[in-house]
Protein backbone atom coordinates (compact mmCIF):
# COMPACT_ATOMS: atom_id res chain seq x y z
CA UNK A 1 0.00 0.00 0.00
CA UNK A 2 0.95 3.47 -0.53
CA UNK A 3 -0.42 6.99 -0.68
CA UNK A 4 -1.64 8.33 -3.89
CA UNK A 5 -2.82 11.56 -4.48
CA UNK A 6 -5.42 12.78 -6.81
CA UNK A 7 -7.16 15.48 -7.72
CA UNK A 8 -10.78 14.75 -8.63
CA UNK A 9 -13.37 17.33 -9.70
CA UNK A 10 -11.49 20.00 -8.25
CA UNK A 11 -10.63 18.82 -4.98
CA UNK A 12 -7.82 16.62 -3.85
CA UNK A 13 -7.75 13.31 -2.21
CA UNK A 14 -4.81 11.59 -0.56
CA UNK A 15 -5.65 7.31 -0.13
CA UNK A 16 -3.73 4.87 0.73
CA UNK A 17 -3.83 1.88 -1.71
CA UNK A 18 -2.00 -0.58 -3.88
CA UNK A 19 -0.27 1.61 -6.95
CA UNK A 20 -1.97 -0.96 -8.96
CA UNK A 21 -5.34 -0.64 -8.20
CA UNK A 22 -8.01 0.28 -11.25
CA UNK A 23 -8.44 4.13 -10.72
CA UNK A 24 -12.29 2.66 -11.04
CA UNK A 25 -11.99 0.81 -7.48
CA UNK A 26 -10.76 3.95 -6.15
CA UNK A 27 -13.38 6.57 -7.37
CA UNK A 28 -16.01 3.73 -6.47
CA UNK A 29 -15.13 2.18 -3.00
CA UNK A 30 -12.95 5.13 -1.53
CA UNK A 31 -14.41 8.32 -3.02
CA UNK A 32 -17.54 7.20 -2.86
CA UNK A 33 -18.07 8.26 -6.72
CA UNK A 34 -20.41 5.72 -8.22
CA UNK A 35 -21.02 7.64 -11.84
CA UNK A 36 -18.56 5.26 -13.12
CA UNK A 37 -19.38 2.00 -13.63
CA UNK A 38 -17.97 -1.95 -14.11
CA UNK A 39 -19.15 -2.90 -16.85
CA UNK A 40 -16.46 -5.50 -18.97
CA UNK A 41 -13.33 -4.50 -16.31
CA UNK A 42 -10.98 -5.12 -19.84
CA UNK A 43 -11.46 -1.40 -21.44
CA UNK A 44 -13.67 -2.29 -24.26
CA UNK A 45 -17.48 -1.19 -23.12
CA UNK A 46 -16.69 2.50 -21.64
CA UNK A 47 -18.85 2.21 -19.13
CA UNK A 48 -16.25 3.70 -16.46
CA UNK A 49 -15.23 6.24 -18.76
CA UNK A 50 -13.73 9.72 -16.49
CA UNK A 51 -11.99 12.34 -18.20
CA UNK A 52 -8.49 12.71 -17.35
CA UNK A 53 -7.07 16.43 -18.15
CA UNK A 54 -9.44 16.59 -21.17
CA UNK A 55 -9.00 12.97 -23.08
CA UNK A 56 -11.65 10.43 -22.40
CA UNK A 57 -9.97 7.63 -20.54
CA UNK A 58 -11.22 3.97 -19.17
CA UNK A 59 -10.88 3.89 -15.58
CA UNK A 60 -11.24 0.05 -15.23
CA UNK A 61 -7.47 -0.74 -16.75
CA UNK A 62 -5.71 2.69 -15.37
CA UNK A 63 -3.75 1.48 -12.54
CA UNK A 64 -4.12 4.50 -9.77
CA UNK A 65 -0.64 5.37 -9.85
CA UNK A 66 -0.95 6.40 -13.57
CA UNK A 67 -3.31 9.09 -12.75
CA UNK A 68 -1.68 12.44 -13.91
CA UNK A 69 -3.62 16.03 -13.80
CA UNK A 70 -7.06 16.49 -13.15
CA UNK A 71 -10.07 13.62 -13.12
CA UNK A 72 -13.42 14.62 -14.00
CA UNK A 73 -16.47 12.13 -13.33
CA UNK A 74 -19.71 12.52 -14.05
CA UNK A 75 -20.16 13.91 -10.35
CA UNK A 76 -18.28 17.13 -11.62
CA UNK A 77 -20.36 17.81 -14.49
CA UNK A 78 -22.94 19.85 -13.02
CA UNK A 79 -21.69 23.26 -11.37
CA UNK A 80 -23.44 25.88 -9.06
CA UNK A 81 -26.92 23.41 -8.92
CA UNK A 82 -27.33 23.51 -12.83
CA UNK A 83 -26.55 20.47 -14.61
CA UNK A 84 -24.32 20.69 -17.44
CA UNK A 85 -26.00 20.91 -21.20
CA UNK A 86 -25.29 17.30 -22.36
CA UNK A 87 -27.04 16.09 -18.77
CA UNK A 88 -29.82 18.83 -19.21
CA UNK A 89 -30.62 17.15 -23.16
CA UNK A 90 -29.95 13.92 -21.73
CA UNK A 91 -33.60 14.03 -19.89
CA UNK A 92 -34.84 15.98 -22.88
CA UNK A 93 -33.76 13.75 -25.11
CA UNK A 94 -35.15 10.59 -22.55
CA UNK A 95 -31.54 8.95 -23.75
CA UNK A 96 -31.36 6.61 -21.36
CA UNK A 97 -32.97 3.32 -21.25
CA UNK A 98 -31.42 1.14 -18.76
CA UNK A 99 -28.93 3.75 -18.19
CA UNK A 100 -26.37 0.74 -16.97
CA UNK A 101 -24.06 2.60 -20.02
CA UNK A 102 -25.15 6.08 -19.79
CA UNK A 103 -21.72 7.33 -17.70
CA UNK A 104 -19.92 6.28 -20.73
CA UNK A 105 -21.68 7.64 -23.21
CA UNK A 106 -22.27 11.60 -21.76
CA UNK A 107 -18.06 11.11 -20.54
CA UNK A 108 -17.23 10.39 -23.95
CA UNK A 109 -19.76 13.39 -25.75
CA UNK A 110 -17.95 15.63 -22.88
CA UNK A 111 -14.42 14.83 -24.38
CA UNK A 112 -15.76 15.47 -27.29
CA UNK A 113 -17.54 18.69 -27.16
CA UNK A 114 -14.72 20.06 -24.66
CA UNK A 115 -12.40 19.46 -28.10
CA UNK A 116 -14.93 20.23 -30.76
CA UNK A 117 -17.82 22.28 -29.53
CA UNK A 118 -19.22 21.66 -33.23
CA UNK A 119 -18.93 18.42 -34.55
CA UNK A 120 -20.92 17.14 -37.20
CA UNK A 121 -23.17 13.75 -37.36
CA UNK A 122 -20.11 12.02 -38.75
CA UNK A 123 -17.54 13.55 -35.96
CA UNK A 124 -20.36 12.15 -33.22
CA UNK A 125 -20.38 9.13 -34.56
CA UNK A 126 -16.94 7.88 -34.34
CA UNK A 127 -16.09 10.16 -31.38
CA UNK A 128 -18.69 7.82 -29.86
CA UNK A 129 -18.01 4.23 -31.65
CA UNK A 130 -16.37 2.88 -28.62
CA UNK A 131 -19.26 3.63 -25.92
CA UNK A 132 -21.18 0.47 -25.91
CA UNK A 133 -25.26 0.24 -25.30
CA UNK A 134 -26.80 -2.98 -24.93
CA UNK A 135 -30.02 -1.33 -24.80
CA UNK A 136 -28.92 0.35 -28.38
CA UNK A 137 -29.78 3.93 -27.22
CA UNK A 138 -27.32 5.33 -30.12
CA UNK A 139 -29.69 7.16 -32.23
CA UNK A 140 -31.36 9.17 -28.65
CA UNK A 141 -27.76 10.00 -27.49
CA UNK A 142 -26.54 11.17 -30.71
CA UNK A 143 -29.73 13.25 -30.70
CA UNK A 144 -28.91 14.56 -27.06
CA UNK A 145 -25.19 14.95 -27.98
CA UNK A 146 -26.98 17.35 -30.93
CA UNK A 147 -29.55 18.97 -28.95
CA UNK A 148 -26.95 19.98 -26.20
CA UNK A 149 -24.94 21.46 -29.18
CA UNK A 150 -27.72 23.63 -30.49
CA UNK A 151 -28.66 24.57 -26.98
CA UNK A 152 -25.06 26.00 -25.77
CA UNK A 153 -24.57 27.62 -29.08
CA UNK A 154 -27.75 29.38 -28.85
CA UNK A 155 -27.01 30.40 -24.97
CA UNK A 156 -23.74 31.44 -26.57
CA UNK A 157 -25.55 33.97 -29.05
CA UNK A 158 -28.30 35.50 -26.00
CA UNK A 159 -25.04 36.58 -24.13
S1 LIG B 1 -15.57 -1.40 -17.51
FE1 LIG B 1 -14.03 -0.17 -18.30
S2 LIG B 1 -14.20 -0.34 -20.44
FE2 LIG B 1 -15.66 -1.76 -19.67
S1 LIG C 1 -29.07 2.33 -21.67
FE1 LIG C 1 -28.97 0.23 -21.11
S2 LIG C 1 -26.92 -0.32 -21.60
FE2 LIG C 1 -27.17 1.62 -22.48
Amino acid sequence: MSIVKLRVNGTTHEVDVDPSTPLLYVLRNDLDLHGPRFGCGLGQCGVCTVIMDGVAIRSCITPVAAVRGEITTLEGLAKNGKLHPLQQAWIEEQAAQCGYCQNGQIMTAKALLDRNPNPTDAEIREAMEGALCRCMTYYRVQSAIRHAVRETNAAGEAR
